[in-house]
């Protein structure tokens, strides 16, 4: 997509011009002098459409021949007292199917006002921009047969404004954080025949040109450092595991300063091992990298954007798969923490890679808190849904920087507890743990209660993003698809708390 900011000019031409309407179903000083030109063309469109100026409705009116667009599009704002950054961006994103509907290459949108809501105008361009370029991503590489009548047409916005060259900045910023959401797209998009645990490594690496210090240990390094948990869930896989240790010292290369931790699940296949899962819907796991895909995206995001923070970003890339070198349920393996671990069911498989990863990352770098993200269980998905990530922690004041971070960017949290009762649950009778519940019950958090022994006096945050990570239905600035949910949401947790 390309993205045009430009000078405003009543003169302007393009296939759409698009105009911001609030319920008070005003027209701009522009869409009034198109409308006078067509004998009260758009008026009566909204009359006859019914157009409420809502939030999320759009009317597009086709215009003559000579006139300055072939489409007039009126886009509602709603009430401008929620008019925000994160509704902006939502106007811009539902732009995008309605301009593929109408078949249109390129389209500018004009803002007359010097603040749209609460936001001024540079930012807002910027915000609506940002909106239209994240709904417009597309993984269409595998298509070989698509004619041009089948695929989206839409390939250029420009946001039109007095005083233009001012959106440059914010938008630069906004852009930075999307090439993260993008690229966190792209990895849990890819199948698993592609993006495996060494593939997935390589693409870390390509964060090195951005200052990212990415370092990778094999599994020899890891048999050595003593990783049993993460390197039992593997070893059925012919793929080698990996650990990806991506670094950002936004602070400087010898800041001091303990960084902020981010670590996330990359099981670039989960087929549950010998615990198989069943065939119907197995091919979902391709995307239960979903955790790591963020944490990668988000350390793009970082270093795109100059972040002032020190960073690290701690990734555990395994397949679980079953073969005749595969881990047995009964199996006890020992962690990298030395405590011991009885895997009863080899589909849990997600918290022996993070035991092993999260007990890394607090040794290695004391950092000021972890982070950690993952496609953990299936029974967040029954509690919460696909609209929220469930949120655990040891430390309420992290909980509720995200819980308001959430709400802030559309990509909202709820916490559920953990504790002493939960914790019972995963006592085993011939080791320190056991890698599921006693029972069905609370299965996410037991699964958090098994990640919390792998933390000690650190501030802790587990997100389980087994329900948002992917969706099957379009969002206002999400296609179907891989959804890079996290991203925005910790760039602005690092922004607003840590920079
Ligand atoms: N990767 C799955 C969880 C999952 C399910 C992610 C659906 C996305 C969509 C995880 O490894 C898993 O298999 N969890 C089991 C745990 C159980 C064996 C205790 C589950 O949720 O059933
Ligand atoms: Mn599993
Ligand atoms: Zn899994």
């Amino acid at each position: 997509m390309k993205i045009n900011f430009s000078e405003r000019s009543a003169t302007t031409t393009d296939k759409a011009v698009i105009f911001l309407v609030g319920e008070d179903k005003k027209l701009s000083t522009e869409a009034q002098a198109i409308d006078k030109k067509a004998n009260g063309l758009l008026t009566k469109a909204m009359a006859s459409a019914n157009f409420s100026g809502k939030r999320g409705k759009y009317l597009a009116v086709n215009l003559a021949q000579g006139a300055r667009a072939d489409y007039a599009i009126l886009a509602g704002t709603g009430a401008t007292k929620s008019l925000d950054e994160t509704a902006l961006e939502n106007i811009g994103g539902g732009l995008v199917p309605q301009l593929n509907s109408l078949r249109v290459a390129s389209a500018t949108l004009v803002v007359e006002s010097a603040k749209v809501g609460n936001v001024s105008a540079a930012d807002a361009a910027a915000r609506i921009a940002n909106g239209v370029r994240l709904r417009a991503y597309d993984f269409s590489k595998y298509f070989t047969k698509k004619t041009a009548d089948e695929k989206p047409t839409l390939k250029s916005f420009t946001v039109a404004l007095a005083g233009a060259k001012a959106a440059a900045k914010p938008y630069a910023h906004l852009s930075a954080v999307s090439d993260g959401v993008l690229f966190t797209r792209d990895l849990v998009s890819e199948p698993a025949n592609i993006i495996n645990p060494e593939t997935l490594a390589e693409q870390c690496k390509t964060l090195e040109k951005l200052g990212v210090d990415v370092e990778i240990l094999g599994e020899e390094e890891m048999y050595k450092l003593g990783f049993g948990a993460l390197l039992g869930v593997g070893q059925g896989s012919a793929i080698e595991s990996q650990l990806v240790i991506m670094k950002w010292n936004g602070l400087g290369k010898s800041s001091k300063t303990a960084p902020l931790a981010f670590v996330g699940k990359g099981v670039t296949f989960d087929t549950g091992g010998i615990s198989i899962k069943p065939a119907g819907g197995m091919e979902e796991m391709k995307w239960d990298m979903g955790g790591a895909g963020v944490v990668i995206g988000l350390m793009k995001a970082l270093a795109s954007r100059k972040a002032k923070v020190n960073a690290v970003g701690v990734v555990g890339l395994v397949e679980n798969m079953p073969g005749g070198n595969a881990q047995r349920p009964g199996d006890v393996v020992t962690s990298y923490s030395g405590q011991t671990i009885e895997v009863l069911n080899t589909d849990a498989e997600g918290r022996l890679v993070l035991a092993d990863a999260l007990w890394y990352t607090q040794k290695h770098f004391k950092p000021k808190f972890i982070v950690d993200l993952a496609t953990l269980t299936g029974a967040i998905i029954v509690a919460l849904g696909t609209s929220r990530a469930g949120l655990f922690s040891n430390d309420d004041k992290l909980a509720e920087q995200l819980f308001k971070t959430g709400a802030k960017v559309g990509e909202e949290v709820w916490r559920l507890p953990l504790g002493e009762v939960y914790d019972k649950q995963i006592n085993s009778d011939i080791a320190d743990m056991q890698n599921i519940g006693k029972d069905r019950e609370a299965g996410s958090i037991t699964a958090a209660q098994f990640l919390q022994r792998f933390v000690n006096n650190v501030p802790w945050v587990h997100l389980d993003i087994a329900g948002v990570a992917w969706t099957k239905k379009a969002g206002d600035i999400t296609p179907k698809g891989g959804t890079g949910y996290g991203v925005r949401l910790l760039n602005q947790l690092v922004e607003d708390y840590y920079e």
